[in-house]
């Protein structure tokens, strides 16, 4: 590829879409090999600041800062060219919707995954990850996980997201 081309390619803001123990940050690792793009881990961000069990009344107010302060970092690396993984789980469309439109706003391209993996799957590797309390991801139980299906938006068609399998 010609270099000036190159360098004019637009960096891109990879958004991984997907509930606990779907494999995310498995899958995010592998990706940010391959296109050498800055990782951005939310939960392990909350654990840093708040601990593996912060208090639910503070919960959301400790998520919006954290968002924010990775939003300022994606910036950051997007300005250099670089590309950036959002490991956030987005389950709901207006999350998506706000995360496409803040991309856009710092010239990053925007490309969702999807995060395929049975319920079954992913609830019992949620479970086994809190039971070996490894403190790099949060501690769900069985009904926070059905919770967080629960509320869990399915991407529709016109979204446009890659399927992870
Ligand atoms: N494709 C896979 N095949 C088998 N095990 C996997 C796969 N992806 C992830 N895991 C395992 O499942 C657990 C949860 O994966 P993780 O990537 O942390 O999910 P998430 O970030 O979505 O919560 C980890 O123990 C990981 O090793
Ligand atoms: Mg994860």
């Amino acid at each position: 590829m010609n270099p000036k081309h190159a360098a004019r390619r637009k960096a891109t803001v990879h958004l991984l879409c997907g509930l606990p123990g779907s494999g995310k940050t498995t899958w995010a690792r592998r990706l940010a090999a391959e296109c050498s793009a800055v990782v951005l881990n939310h939960d392990e961000r909350m654990i840093a600041r708040h601990g593996p069990n912060p208090p639910e009344s503070e919960f959301t107010r400790f998520a919006a800062a954290v968002t924010e302060e990775l939003w300022r970092e994606a910036a950051g690396e997007i300005a250099h060219g670089r590309d950036v993984i959002l490991d956030w789980g987005f389950w709901t469309r207006a999350e998506r919707d706000d995360a496409r439109r803040r991309g856009g706003e710092i010239g990053a391209a925007c490309v969702f995954y999807r995060m395929r993996c049975a319920d079954d799957v992913a609830r019992r590797r949620t479970l086994e990850r809190t039971a070996a309390g490894t403190r790099t991801a949060f501690e769900i139980n069985g009904a926070a996980w059905d919770l967080f299906r629960a509320k869990f938006e399915e991407p529709t068609a016109d979204e446009g997201a890659v399927e992870i399998e």
